[in-house]
């Protein structure tokens, strides 16, 4: 098979949900693939359907984007393997059950890490490995959830709007060096992680979310709501009073 890249992409958090989607969708473009995750296994079949349905190819790397230190090994041998990068996508999440009552220290900590700690310790050093070459698009998938502190889940919230600054911060230190940011707020998606929301508000299936991120990817957008009518919600939670926001069963 002719093997006909348009550039090289490595996603974090691409064992199944939008980012196993948005791996299938970026090898429809073309890009070779380095996806991450823990199951191994489903990253694996995934690799092997890529090889043999598009021109491209991928590669399958087994991380725990609690183990920190592993990072810069990894992700230098997605680069070697790769043989360039030119665009990162941090989409490891977790959310636990919404839960007024509960108060779990560990479970909170988790999702800290997961969420924005883990994505800290990826985009440093490729945002340096970008600078380096004055090129290069990182993208960070949020959450509309991340707009204002819920009372179901300040950790999983608070995690988001954590990563949609730390992403601001990295778009205003990089846009000098040719480097874009995109920050996705993302609204529901079909996947396995929404079986942990406490009610459904019109879901969109993964294929119609890595499209809609595809797009932002092409046009370089630096913030965008997926789908676009979330912006509406979002702008109206930002706006509500602390006094009405508090009573909402969100
Ligand atoms: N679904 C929604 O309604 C929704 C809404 C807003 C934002 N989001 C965000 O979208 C992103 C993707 O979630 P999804 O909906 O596609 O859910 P998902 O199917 O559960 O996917 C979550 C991904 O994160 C990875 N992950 C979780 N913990 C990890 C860890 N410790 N180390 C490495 N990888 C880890 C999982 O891989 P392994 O388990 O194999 O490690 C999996 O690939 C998340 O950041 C989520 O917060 C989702």
């Amino acid at each position: 098979m002719q093997i006909n890249s348009q550039g090289a992409a490595l996603i974090v958090g691409a064992s199944s949900g939008v980012g196993a989607a948005l791996a299938r969708r970026l090898a429809r473009e073309g890009y070779a693939l380095g996806l991450v995750a823990r199951r191994i296994d489903r990253l694996q079949a995934l690799c092997d359907e890529i090889s043999t349905s598009y021109y491209t190819r991928a590669f399958a790397y087994q991380h725990d984007v609690v183990n920190t230190a592993e990072v810069p090994g990894l992700l230098g041998k997605a680069i070697t393997d790769l043989g360039e990068l030119d665009l990162f996508i941090y989409c490891a999440g977790v959310l636990f059950p919404n839960d007024p009552t509960a108060y779990d220290a560990h479970e909170d900590q988790l999702i800290l890490h997961v969420n924005l700690i883990g994505a800290a310790a990826w985009i440093t050093p490729v945002a340096r490995q970008f600078q380096q070459k004055y090129a290069g698009h990182i993208v960070g998938i949020g959450s509309i959830a991340g707009d204002r502190g819920r009372r179901g889940m300040p950790a999983y919230t608070a995690s988001k709007a954590g990563l949609h600054t730390y992403l601001e911060g990295m778009r205003n230190r990089l846009w000098r060096d040719g480097v874009t940011v995109t920050t996705i707020k993302l609204g529901q998606v079909e996947t396995d992680m929404l079986k942990n929301a406490d009610r459904r508000r019109k879901p969109i299936s993964p294929e119609q979310a890595a499209d809609l991120i595809w797009n932002a990817i092409q046009q370089r957008r630096q913030t965008v709501y997926v789908p676009s009518w979330w912006r509406m919600v979002g702008l109206a939670i930002q706006h509500l009073p602390s006094f009405i926001f508090r009573r909402l069963n969100i």
